[in-house]
């Protein structure tokens, strides 16, 4: 990049130069934006206050603001000892999640520290998380609301309460393994050592939906040691929350997801999936003969309601991510002729069952539903919903903010 230029400085790419690389030891302190222009100024100052003198840290923002809060914090920039950078993302994949994923990328310290931008998390906080994080030897420490000391006196309101300590009962009663230790697997303010994510961000494992990027991150990376460390959250500085009921609904999805994210787990809610469709089957199926169908037809008809649903629930539920590589048509039509292929496969293969191998009547049927039913979700993945390789191109910009204005 040569000549004069105003304003901030562009990179294309993470590496800093040579005397602003962080130490070893030092922190990178990950915040996501949106729109937070009226909290950007007094975040800084109270990350000056108390972070610089007991570690050295550098912050680097991940935005995907509407407002001008890039503008805003390239000016309040100019007043922090250490070093500021904005990343500022083309299309916000993922929200807030998407965006601290982005961060992780993008961080070049052994220690990342993940925070709000609204002072609900207290700044002076992150030299105690690393701190807890070296003393423990943990490749985790989060900052809990939920152990003594803590408190989530800034929660608005008994229903964001409620939800939020239902949230936190389900998410643990789902991965007791993976949030041991996690009392507050839902905090959105936590320590992480970069070696502990580094294989996951480089792989493209992640694939944070919303809010809940420690989950994501306590189940995909697997840290070892976890510590915690108590913190009270706070009102909000300014502005006011960006989550939204749809929020809620993201959650859930990130929740099914994560928890189908092995061929075993994803067999077994296929199957889940599979009984569930027996519902609408039998209820068209009584709705058809009673109409005065033959029941033979009936039969075929009531299936394919029975295959419609199973593929919503699917859809929704199980392939989320896998979705983009078909047309909404194709894969309803290979749905489709995949689950009817399997009704059309059992009745020849219970025949060779009895007849060739000598089994009785029910074990060959039992045998032979196993056998399609583990054949049909071998084809579905396969041939519905196949990855393909190679992810879309990110895009965002990358800008350093502080230090001296570039224009003379
Ligand atoms: N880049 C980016 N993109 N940042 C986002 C986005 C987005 O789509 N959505 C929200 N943010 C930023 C906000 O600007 C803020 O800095 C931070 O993420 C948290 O957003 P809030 O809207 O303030 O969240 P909250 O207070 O409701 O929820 C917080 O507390 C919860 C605990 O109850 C978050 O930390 C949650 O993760 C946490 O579970
Ligand atoms: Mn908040």
């Amino acid at each position: 990049m040569t000549g004069p230029h105003t304003g901030a400085e562009e990179r294309g790419d993470p590496e800093l130069g040579a005397a602003q690389i962080a130490e070893p030891g030092a922190v990178t302190i990950v915040v996501p934006t949106f729109n937070e222009s009226g909290n950007i100024r007094e975040l800084l100052r109270r990350i000056t206050e108390s972070v610089p003198s007991r570690l050295p840290c550098e912050v680097l923002f991940v935005d995907d603001s509407t407002d001008d809060t890039p503008e805003v914090i390239a000016g309040a920039a100019q007043d922090c000892p250490f070093p500021v950078t904005v990343i500022r993302r083309e299309t916000p994949d993922g929200g807030l999640g998407g965006a601290v994923v982005e961060g992780l990328r993008g961080a070049g310290s052994d220690w990342i520290v993940v925070m709000d931008a609204d002072l609900q998390h207290p700044p002076a906080l992150v030299p105690d998380l690393v701190a807890e994080g070296e003393r423990t030897n943990a490749d985790l420490v989060v900052a809990s609301r939920y152990i003594r000391g803590g408190s989530r006196e800034g929660l608005a309101g008994g229903y964001r309460v409620a939800v939020s300590r239902t949230a936190t009962w389900l998410t643990k009663a789902l991965f007791p393994r993976a949030l041991r230790g996690i009392s507050d697997p839902m905090s959105g303010f936590f320590a992480i050592r970069r070696g502990a994510v580094k294989g996951a961000v480089a792989d493209g494992a992640l694939k944070p939906l919303g809010y809940k990027i420690l989950l994501e991150l306590a189940v995909r990376c697997r840290p070892g040691t976890v510590a915690e460390v108590a913190f009270v959250f706070r009102e909000r500085y300014a502005g006011e929350s960006k989550s939204t009921p749809r929020e809620g609904i993201r959650f859930l999805k990130h929740l099914s997801g994560l928890r189908t994210s092995s061929p075993l787990a994803r067999m077994l809610a296929f199957g889940l999936i599979g009984l569930t469709g027996f519902l609408p089957n039998l209820v068209a199926l009584y709705l058809l003969t009673r109409a005065g169908m033959h029941y033979l037809p009936a039969e075929v008809v009531a299936n394919q309601f029975g295959v419609v649903w199973n593929f919503l629930l699917i859809e929704v539920l199980l392939f989320r991510d896998r979705r983009g590589h078909r047309h909404w048509a194709d894969r309803v039509g290979r749905f489709a002729l995949l689950a009817n292929a399997d009704l059309l496969l059992r009745i020849p293969l219970i025949a060779l069952f009895v007849g060739w191998l000598g089994l009785a009547v029910l074990p060959a049927t039992g045998l032979a539903l196993l056998l399609t039913f583990v054949l049909r979700f071998a084809a579905t993945e396969a041939l519905v919903y196949l990855p393909r390789k190679g992810g879309a191109p990110r895009s965002s910009r990358r800008s350093r903010v502080r230090g001296p204005r570039q224009n003379s």
